[in-house]
This record gives structure tokens, sequence and C-alpha cells, in this order.
């Protein structure tokens, strides 16, 4: 008899799952999901080889910061590992509050919330905010988590070509006055790492007066004074409505934000589920970010080190005529067009040591299918030569 672990289950579903195709060529290629033994630094290792890794968001190179392991393991002592509820049923803790006055301060607002994910973060940057009969206005190329809080929402959407206020502007034309508008936006693409061009975008919501959601993951540690982000860098914190981010990309930990006027914050603690019913942020979490958000502020040298590696980064690129999608940020995209040469040049540098992530259609528009890579801090020269090598390596192999 066999073990019945062994024995395929029938149903419907079950026979979804065994005869699917996106899994079956994922697991054929083993282009995902790699588990690493070890890691040192920006270096990883599988099954005894070593990797740099070229495609983690730790853009300021903090994720092994002494100040920020010693917060983590000072709030576990002192507060336990978690707090085993959503804040609306068992409270908040001190910690909590502490790191939202924090972050507010920080990125230029009055109050904010803080979650345990970046993607609950932005799903109720929307959810928080938009309802059924509202018209939500937002870019073709969102993150996930943003898309994910414009179905919950219910409200109708129309998308705009990619960073293009021009198109934006020819879609609203046909609206009405008085409908309630959300723009939903990113600071900085992440896959392509452009900057969104949000004084147009801006101007055009005062004309209309729409509410502006502001996913500002991939900018926030990274543009604007002191990395406060895509609203600093131009000036703008006041006129978005709901900036909302990640701790897991230059905070280096796990967690997120949104950030708004007190009114606002208080507005989305009442309607957007994901802050009702979702466990509080924990103890260890919350200490990481805070200790990351001070050292941002205290130790510019991680900005300063992050801008030269991605100037050496951008020129090992340039000379191999490589197109970065004319990407201006440390998220640099290398586009090459077609599944099948991704697939090989990714496969050159893993051979090479240098460990990248594929990103194909549908995930990307088609013809844009890319390996997207993201320049830290914490990659060193050795570093950049062992990129630049692995990458003249790859690039003649397709
Ligand atoms: C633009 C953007 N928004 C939101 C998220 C979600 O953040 P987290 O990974 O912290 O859940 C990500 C992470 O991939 C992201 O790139």
């Amino acid at each position: 008899m066999p073990l019945p672990f062994l024995r395929k289950k029938k149903s419907p579903l079950w026979d979804r799952i065994h005869s699917d195709d996106a899994t079956r060529l994922r697991l054929k290629y083993d282009t995902y999901y790699h588990i690493f033994q070890e890691q040192k630094g920006t270096r990883v290792t599988k099954d005894g080889q070593e990797f740099i890794m070229l495609s983690s968001n730790d853009y300021l190179g903090l994720a092994r910061h002494p100040k920020i392991r010693e917060a983590g393991i000072e709030a576990m002592r002192q507060w336990g590992s978690g707090t085993t509820g959503a804040r609306l049923a068992n409270g908040g803790r001190i910690f909590h509050q502490r790191l939202e006055e924090k972050l507010a301060d920080f990125v230029g607002k009055e109050a904010c919330h803080v979650f345990s994910a970046g993607y609950l973060a932005c799903a109720s940057a929307v959810t928080g905010f938009a309802e059924r009969k509202d018209r939500i206005f937002a870019d073709k190329n969102l993150h996930s988590s943003l898309w994910s809080g414009i179905q919950l929402s219910g409200a109708t959407c129309e998308r705009f070509a990619h960073n293009n206020p021009g198109h934006l502007r020819e879609i609203l034309e046909d609206e009405e006055e008085a409908t309630a508008k959300l723009f939903v936006l990113e600071g900085v693409y992440s896959m392509e790492g452009h900057i969104a061009k949000l004084p147009e975008f801006v101007e055009l919501a005062q004309a209309h007066r729409a509410f502006v959601v502001l996913d500002d993951a991939h900018g926030f540690g990274v543009l604007g004074e002191q990395g406060r982000g895509t609203a600093d860098h131009f000036g703008l914190a006041d006129e978005v409505d709901a900036l909302c981010s990640s701790f897991s990309k230059s905070l280096a930990g796990s967690g997120g934000f949104v950030a708004s006027t007190r009114e606002g914050i208080d507005y989305m603690r009442s309607h957007s589920k994901q802050t009702i019913f979702s466990a509080a942020l924990s103890p260890a979490s919350c200490a990481c970010a805070e200790a990351a958000l001070e050292i941002m502020r205290e130790e510019p040298e991680h900005r300063e080190r992050l801008f030269r590696n991605l100037k050496r980064y951008r020129s090992i690129l340039e000379a191999l005529n490589l197109d970065v999608w004319e990407s201006e940020t440390p998220a640099i995209p290398i586009v090459l067009g077609e599944k099948e040469k991704v697939y090989y040049f990714w496969k050159a540098l893993l051979e090479k040591g240098v460990y990248t992530i594929i990103s194909i259609a549908p995930g990307v528009p088609p013809g844009k299918d890319l390996i997207r890579t993201a320049i830290s801090a914490a990659h060193t020269d050795e570093d950049l030569d062992r990129i630049e090598e692995a990458m003249a390596y790859a690039k003649s192999k397709i």
C-alpha cells in the first residue's frame, strides 16, 4: 500500500495543481526560491558555492549593522517575540508609538502607522482611503501590493501609461469633477528604477482635487535629504496625501508604514481591514527599524558609499552596452527583451558567482524581459570587480 503522501490527491482543484505549467516550468528551470545556507555581507553560499548577492534591496547595506542587531536583541529581551494581536484589539506598545513619531517626523508628516509588512502598508494606503464609488488612477507598472489595495477597495480604476502625466491628463478630461479621485504612484519604480514625475502628477492632482498615494519603498533611504525619500527629493512632502513604504529595503528589516496627517491616519485606522485585522509589528522588527532610521540620520557614509558604488556599477553596464531602461537609481534592470536571453544571461552570471533575479512578461511589459539587479552600499570594490567580469562573460553568452 503506497504511503499516504505518495498518493496524488484528486479533486478539481488538486487536478489544477498537479497540471500547473507555471509551477512545472519554475521547478524545471530552478530560477526562484533558492535556499542559501550562509550569508556574510554581500556573499551568500549555496551547496558550497559562494555568490555575490546582486538582487537584494539592502540599498544602504545595513542588514548586519551592529547597532541594529543589538536593538533587536534588546527588544526581544524586554518585550518577547510578539504582541500576539492587532493594535485595535489588544493595543499597541510604546515602541510602536515611538517609531511612528520618528518616521512621521523624518518624512515630514504629522502621523504614521506601522505594519508587519510593506505589502500590508501599501495595500492599506489604498484600502484605508478609497471606497467603492471612487475613481482610482494607477500607473500601469505598480507593485502588486498596490494592485491588491485597489482591488480590495472596490473602487473603479483607470490605468495610465507608465510614469506618463500627459496620458493621465487626457484620461482626466472626461472625469466628473465631483467624484473623489485617487492617484496611485510609486516614488521609485521597483522594477525599472525610474523616479516618478511627481511635480507633474502633483500639479494634476491639485487641478483635479485628487488624493495622492505614493509608495516609496525604493525611494526611502535613497533619495532626498538623508534619504527622506522621493517626495522630499522634489520638496513635495506636503502634497503627497498618503505615503507608504517598506522596512525591507533601505531599513534592512521587515515591516512597513503609512504616513499622512493625524486625521488621515485616524481615518485609515477606522477603514483599512489590513490595519484593523492584522497583528502588530513585532518588538524586534520595530526596534530594528528604529535603529536603522537613526543610522540613516547619523551615518551619511552609507548613502555616500551607495552612490559611489552606483556610479561604478552604471559605468560597468554602460561600457558593455547593456540596456538599463534609463534607471536613475540603485534598482537597475538589465533589459534583454526575450525570456531565453534572460535565462542564459542569468545562468552565466550564476556560473561566475553573481546572484540576480529574472523578471519576464507578464511580470514586465512584453519585450522588456529583464534581469533585475540592485546595488548596495555593502558591495565592496572586489565585489564590483567580480561583477564586472561576470557581466562581460554573461554578455558574451547571449
Ligand atoms: C514598490 C514596493 N511596494 C511594496 C513592497 C512590499 O514590501 P514588503 O516586501 O516589505 O512586504 C515592495 C517589496 O517588494 C515593493 O517593491
